[in-house]
């Protein structure tokens, strides 16, 4: 009698232990859904003209990455739309710093491009967001760029956005970690759309994208703006 009481308190809470678990999958399922649901949640009106803004962010300038954000550079101005690049290596953009948490100018940082890049940012209709993979995540050019948004980032709203990203490795899947690193900048900005993907995989060499179909792909997505 003694045993099978302690039998059935361990069941009871092992019963307990799981649906409260159960909950709190429920809950983050939930919540991951929310952000989805987020970031598709407007439908854009149709503009003839956009204002398209490519942020290019590896080093290798006329790199893989660099080379198909050229490529969906000209689809978009096919289309009829205004396209600017800017390539951020070549720009001056520091850390965000502890000085910039209580400064809602931007302008504690210093005397850098970053938050003419952000103005762009918020004047865009489109914005392209292209980095080369580096140890499986976006490289430092552009997350510095994504955090120096800080002071604006809420007035970065109702955007489309294309990511384009490269790296050796030849399998797509292994490239979610990337994506995942835009998306959690998408889901803390106001009404963004997640237009389109270009991977560009199995490419080391620079410019060895060239000969590749994702070539065409980038051209025919960026005329799809
Ligand atoms: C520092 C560094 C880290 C890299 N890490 C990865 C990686 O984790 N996975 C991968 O598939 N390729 C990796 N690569 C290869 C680049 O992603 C690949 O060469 C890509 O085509 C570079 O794009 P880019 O020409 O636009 O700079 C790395 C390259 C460098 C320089």
């Amino acid at each position: 009698m003694k045993y099978s009481l302690k039998f059935i308190t361990a069941m009871l809470l092992t019963i307990v232990f799981i649906s409260c678990g159960n909950k709190q999958q429920n809950a983050g399922d939930v919540q991951s859904e929310q952000k989805i649901e987020k970031r598709h949640k407007t439908e854009r009106k149709e503009k003839d003209n956009k204002n398209v803004l490519i942020l290019s962010s590896s080093p290798r300038k006329g790199g893989n990455s660099d080379l198909l954000c050229d490529q969906f550079a000209k689809g978009a101005i096919d289309a009829g739309h205004q396209v600017e690049k800017i390539y951020l290596n070549d720009m001056k953009i520091n850390f965000f710093t502890n000085d910039d948490y209580n400064d809602m100018t931007g302008l504690a940082n210093g005397d850098d491009d970053a938050n003419e890049i952000v103005g762009k940012m918020v004047s865009a209709d489109v914005i392209v967001m292209a980095t080369p993979v580096y140890f499986y995540a976006m490289c430092g050019q552009m997350k510095t760029m994504i955090d120096r948004t800080y002071e604006r980032y809420n007035e970065i709203s109702s955007k489309e956005f294309y990511y384009i990203i490269t790296a050796a490795d030849k399998d797509k899947e292994t490239l979610q970690v990337t994506v995942e690193e835009f998306r959690g900048f998408l889901d803390c900005i106001p009404d963004p759309v997640e237009r389109g993907i270009i991977y560009g995989t199995g490419v080391w060499e620079k410019g060895s994208i060239k000969d590749l179909p994702v070539m065409n792909e980038a051209y025919e997505m960026g005329k799809g703006v």
